[in-house]
């Protein structure tokens, strides 16, 4: 096969893929899923909090804060979960930078799955380990001040 049309055709399956997975979650979850939003560890001096947290699903989840005057700053994570894991998590950390640690506390996972549009029903889970990283951190954020 020659090289143009062995990238047309690679082309092609990418397309049919990304269609694919359209199909299944939704062409925002398939976006922030392959370009996360808010991925990587914050260098160390700028994290106030950082918790890693692993689902029943063997998921993990790593949360890294910025938080200054009781607003979260920053906002980063890392995560070796699949698409609909990824995307949770960097959502997540979409709807918490720049609001206060009261807001943060009240964040339930249908908050996270209403902003993504809604998740498949077999993967709104995703959302509760996402809460569940998140209280940890800010619990122990608060802990470590008192
Ligand atoms: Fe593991 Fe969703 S499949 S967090």
């Amino acid at each position: 096969m020659a090289k143009d049309s062995f990238d047309k055709h690679i082309d092609k399956l990418q397309k049919e893929i990304i269609k694919k997975e359209i199909e299944v979650y939704n062409e925002y979850i398939v976006d922030l899923s392959q370009n996360p939003r808010n991925w990587g560890k914050l260098p160390d001096k700028k994290i106030s909090v950082s918790q890693s947290y692993t689902g029943p699903c063997g998921d993990t989840m790593q949360f890294f804060l910025k938080i200054k005057d009781n607003i979260i700053e920053k906002a980063n994570f890392i995560s070796d979960g699949c698409k609909a894991c990824i995307a949770t998590a960097s959502q997540t950390m979409l709807l918490i930078e720049g609001k206060p640690i009261d807001y943060t506390e009240k964040l339930s996972p249908e908050d996270i799955d209403k902003a993504l549009k809604g998740l498949p029903v077999d993967h709104k889970h995703c959302t509760e380990l996402a809460v569940r990283t998140l209280k940890r951190a800010i619990h122990k954020y608060k802990k470590n001040e008192d």
